[in-house]
C-alpha cells in the first residue's frame, strides 16, 4: 500500500544521519513502490549549500549504500534516482530564526507533512515551538502534521518529562513519532511475531520456567569522533533507558489485545514501570582503556579526542533488574553494553531452569547442558535453542546441541537501514513502533537509581576493562554472586 502524498522535511537535512541513513531507507521505500509521486524531501540547515550540491551528496551517499550489498541489487537504480532527484531541495536557515519556518510553510503548501529532527537535541524544543507559531502543525481536516524525534530524548527522567511537556503544548501525542532505531530493527520486531504468533514459546514464558534473561549489547567501535556528546552521556544513558530497555519490553510484556499502538504500547508500559534496581551493587561501570582490538592495538577512553584525561564517563555498563510482577517475580533480568569490546554482538538469552532431575547415571543433574533460546538482533539475525542431547555410542552421554535459524537462509530481503519501516509506518500514521511519552518516562525512570548512584563514587566506581576484552571482571562477579555467567562474548 503507497503512503500518501507528504512533505517529508528533515531539520539536519544536511548532517550525516540524513546521508547515511534517511536517504537510503527513502530510496528502498521508492524501489518498494510505497512512495506516492506527490511525495518529496525539503531538506532544512544552516550550511552554505544549493538543491545540485545536496542532490550530488544524496546521490554519492546512495551509491556508496548500495554499494555495500556486493549482489546484483549493487547498482543505484537509474529510474528510482530520476524520480528522487526531482523531489528533492534545499532550505537554508537557522533552526531558531521565524522567518525558516515562514519560508518552510511557503515551500509545504496546505498538504501533508513530516517534520524530522534530525539535530542536537538542545533544538527539539524550538524548533517545535516554531513550528507551532507558524501554524506549520496545524491539521486541517484529513491533512496530517507529524514530527519524528530522534534520541537523546532527554537526559534524565525530570528533563524527559520537561521535554515532553514543551512538545504537548503545540503538539497533540498523536502527531509526535519519538524513535528509538532499535524498534526498525527486523529481528527485534520479530521478537514480537516470535512470541505471540507461535503456540509453544508463550507457555514456557514465565517464572515457572525461566531462570533468568540476559540481554547484551556489545560493540567494538570506540566513542570515534563524539567523544564531546558521549563525556556528558555515557554508556547508561545511550543505550539502556531506550536501546536495552525496548529490548527488555519486547521479552517481558504481556500479550498486547491487539497490534495497535496503543494497545502494545500500554503493554510496554506496564512491564517497564514494573522494573526495579536494587541497589548501586546491582549496577557495575565500566570504562575501557588502550588494549588490542582485531589484532590492532586500539587506544583508551581519556586518549580518545575531546575526553577528558581523568574522564569517570562510563563506556560499558552492567546492571541486574527485576520485574516486580507476577510473570517475572523472582526472575533476574542482567543487561550488558559497553564500547570496544571484543566482538558486535546484540542478543538476548533466555535460559531456561534445568530439568528436575536427572535420569543419566555419568551425567549429574548440574552438567546436563542448559536449556537456553538466544534471540540474535545483529550482526548474525536468528534464533538458537541449546539443549542436551545422546551423544551416539554404547553409553549413554550427554552433549550439548544447538538448532539454529538463521534469517538469511530463509529470506532473501536486500540489506535495509532499519529505518524504511519507521519512516513508511509514520507516513502511513501507525506510530506501534515509536515510543509514547509514558514509555520514554518509564525508561528513564527504570534507570534514574542508577544515574544517581553513578554521580557518587563510592557508591558506584568505575571499573576499568581492556579494548578488546569482554568487560569489567566486576560484571562478571555480579553473575558468579548468584550461580551464573555471562553467555560468551566470542
Ligand atoms: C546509538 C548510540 O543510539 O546506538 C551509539 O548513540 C551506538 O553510541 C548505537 O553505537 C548502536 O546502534 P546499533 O544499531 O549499531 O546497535
Amino acid at each position: 500500500r503507497r503512503a500518501p502524498p507528504c512533505t517529508f522535511v528533515v531539520f539536519g537535512g544536511g548532517g550525516d544521519l540524513t546521508k547515511r541513513l534517511l536517504v537510503p531507507a527513502i530510496y528502498n521505500l521508492a524501489c518498494a513502490g510505497l512512495l506516492d509521486d506527490g511525495f518529496s524531501i525539503v531538506a532544512v540547515d544552516w550550511a552554505e549549500l544549493s538543491d545540485d550540491i545536496l542532490r550530488a551528496q544524496f546521490h554519492e551517499a546512495l551509491q556508496d549504500f548500495v554499494a555495500k550489498r556486493g549482489t546484483a541489487a549493487a547498482v543505484l537504480r537509474d529510474d528510482i534516482w530520476r524520480w528522487l532527484n526531482t523531489r528533492v531541495s534545499y532550505l537554508r536557515g537557522s533552526f531558531e530564526d521565524p522567518a525558516t519556518f515562514e519560508r518552510l510553510g511557503a515551500r509545504i503548501g496546505s498538504g501533508n507533512a513530516v517534520f524530522y529532527l534530525a539535530v542536537a537535541a538542545r533544538f527539539f524544543g524550538t524548533i517545535v515551538d516554531r513550528l507551532g507559531e507558524s501554524h506549520l502543525t496545524d491539521e486541517v481536516g484529513e491533512t496530517y502534521r507529524r514530527v519524528i524525534v530522534e534520541k537523546p530524548f532527554g537526559h534524565d527522567l525530570n528533563s524527559a518529562r520537561e521535554l515532553n511537556i514543551r512538545l504537548l503544548r503545540t503538539l497533540r501525542e498523536r502527531q509526535i513519532y519519538r524513535i528509538d532505531h532499535y524498534l526498525g530493527k527486523e529481528t527485534v520486531q520479530n521478537i514480537m511475531a516470535l512470541r505471540f504468533s507461535n503456540g509453544f514459546f508463550e507457555p514456557l514464558w514465565n517464572r515457572q520456567n525461566i531462570d533468568h534473561v540476559q540481554i547484551t549489547a556489545a560493540e567494538t567501535v570506540g566513542v570515534e569522533k563524539r567523544g564531546r556528546f558521549y563525556e556528558g552521556t555515557g554508556a547508561l544513558r545511550d543505550m539502556v533507558p531506550n536501546h536495552l530497555m525496548q529490548l527488555l519490553a519486547m521479552t517481558a510484556m504481556e500479550a498486547p489485545v491487539s497490534f495497535d499502538a496503543d494497545a502494545v504500547r500500554d503493554e510496554k508500559s506496564k512491564v517497564l514501570k514494573a522494573i526495579h534496581c536494587t541497589g548501586p551493587e546491582d549496577v557495575v561501570r565500566g570504562q575501557y582503556g588502550g588494549g588490542v582490538l582485531g589484532g590492532t592495538p586500539v587506544r583508551g577512553y581519556r586518549d580518545e579526542p575531546d575526553v577528558a584525561p581523568a574522564s569517570r564517563t562510563e563506556t560499558y555498563v552492567a546492571m541486574k533488574l527485576a520485574i516486580d510482577n507476577w510473570r517475572w517475580a523472582g526472575v533476574p533480568f542482567y543487561l550488558r553494553t559497553g564500547k570496544r569490546l571484543a566482538v558486535r554482538k546484540t542478543e538476548i538469552a533466555i535460559h531456561f531452569r534445568r530439568a528436575p532431575y536427572a535420569l543419566f547415571r555419568d551425567t549429574p543433574v548440574d552438567r546436563l547442558t542448559p536449556n537456553i533460546m538466544t534471540i540474535h538482533i545483529q550482526p548474525t539475525e536468528g534464533v538458537t535453542l541449546q539443549f542436551g542431547a545422546k551423544i551416539p555410542g554404547p553409553t549413554v552421554r550427554l552433549g550439548g546441541v544447538r538448532m539454529k535459524f538463521d534469517y538469511s537462509e530463509w529470506f532473501s530481503e536486500g540489506p535495509s537501514t532499519g529505518y524504511e519501516t519507521l519512516i513508511y509506518d509514520c507516513l502511513t500514521g501507525d506510530a506501534t513502533l515509536f515510543q509514547r511519552a509514558d514509555n520514554i518516562e518509564a525508561g528513564w525512570r527504570a534507570v534514574q537509581p542508577a544515574l544517581d548512584w553513578g554521580e557518587r563514587t563510592e557508591a558506584a566506581p568505575l571499573c576499568p576493562y581492556a579494548a578488546g576484552s569482554a568487560g569489567p571482571i566486576e560484571a562478571d562477579a555480579l553473575l558468579a554472586r548468584d550461580g551464573r555467567q555471562w553467555q560468551d562474548l566470542a
